[in-house]
């Protein structure tokens, strides 16, 4: 039986992430650690026989090609212009709805989730099935679109889920994770310019470079230290890890007011570590709480930030439903 228009929609969703060690060094070659949470982004795509593309996010509507949908759309409208020039027009048209769960500029992997489902769902709709790798590529062109000279981890790490070991001249690992382990997240309310703190990062990389090399290196050591204390459960040495990465993350500039009293009312409760995650400059913290004690540590929290919530780490990363 041939589909018509109304009856083709695909649907794919992707989750956000948190950095739990690593950021920033990471796009310098040092190795990296992420994790997937329960916040999601997720695209419909279905073809409406317009001949136009469709965008709609939050009730509202954009076409594309067009300033607008570009001005307000850069992660997907990259993403869309990329799958065109590799496999061609989608003469026919199709709409797109971007439904998100995660608040934009939050550290928290908006643009990854947002280029990921969509690359899926659009190529998808298009009738072609990519693998994990291919979807990758394409979704980085919506990164770099938001990040400028992004390493790749958020993009990986909302594709595969879970817990995954990232560097770039390595790519992705998945890691095998102690489940049940609790991390709370609490959004300063302050969006974040990624590409603007990875250059001010670059500049003290050139002030200081061997010390910075030394960083490098301990970030990667810091990292395989985590995945051994996520594979074991052992939450003590990963609230430890955390608290080591806080001050050099400090150091190199990343974190400001907001965040450092967000880290020390979580500080104040009981909790295994705390630290800024992804670019910092404003953005979110993650907080390890010891067991029993995560609403306590919620409702300090909820004295600085707004948006703050509780996850486990999933496993699922992309799914496509069709
Ligand atoms: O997506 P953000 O803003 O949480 O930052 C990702 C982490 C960085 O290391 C700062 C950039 C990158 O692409 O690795």
């Amino acid at each position: 039986m041939t589909n018509t228009h109304e009856d083709v929609v695909v649907t794919a969703s992707s989750p956000g992430k948190i950095i739990i060690v690593g950021e920033h060094f990471v796009v310098h070659e040092a190795y990296a650690v992420a994790a997937a949470i329960n916040k999601r982004v997720t695209v419909i795509a279905s073809k409406d026989g317009t001949r136009k593309v469709r965008f709609v996010s939050q009730g509202r509507d954009y076409y594309f090609p067009g300033t607008l949908a570009r001005r307000f759309f850069p992660a997907p409208s990259s993403v869309m212009n990329e799958i065109f020039e590799r496999f061609g027009k989608c003469e026919e048209g199709m709409s797109i709805e971007i439904r998100s769960e995660i608040p934009r500029g939050s550290g928290l992997g908006s643009s990854a989730a947002v280029s990921v489902a969509t690359a899926a769902a659009v190529t998808r709709i298009m009738g072609k099935k990519l693998s994990l790798e291919e979807i990758s590529k394409i979704a980085m062109k919506g990164e770099a679109a938001i990040h400028g000279n992004p390493s790749g981890i958020d993009v990986e790490t909302s594709l595969r889920g879970g817990v995954v070991l990232f560097s770039k001249s390595s790519g992705a690992k998945p890691i095998a994770f102690e489940k049940g382990i609790e991390i709370l997240i609490a959004f300063s309310g302050k969006s974040r310019n990624t590409s603007a703190l990875i250059s001010s990062v670059a500049l003290i990389r050139k002030k200081y470079p061997n010390t910075f090399a030394h960083l490098v290196e301990s970030s990667s050591f810091l990292s395989l230290q985590a995945v051994d204390a996520l594979c074991r459960g052992d939450l003590p040495y990963l609230g430890a890890i955390m608290n080591i990465a806080q001050p050099i993350l400090d150091w190199i500039g990343v974190s400001n007011d907001k965040l450092d009293r967000m880290l020390e009312d979580a500080r104040s409760g009981r909790v295994f570590g705390a630290k800024i995650t992804g670019a910092g400059g404003g953005g979110s913290i993650i907080v390890l709480p010891r067991p029993g004690t995560a609403k306590e540590v919620i409702d300090r929290l909820e004295a600085e930030s707004k948006y703050v919530f509780s996850t486990l780490i999933p496993q699922e990363g992309l799914k496509v439903e069709q």
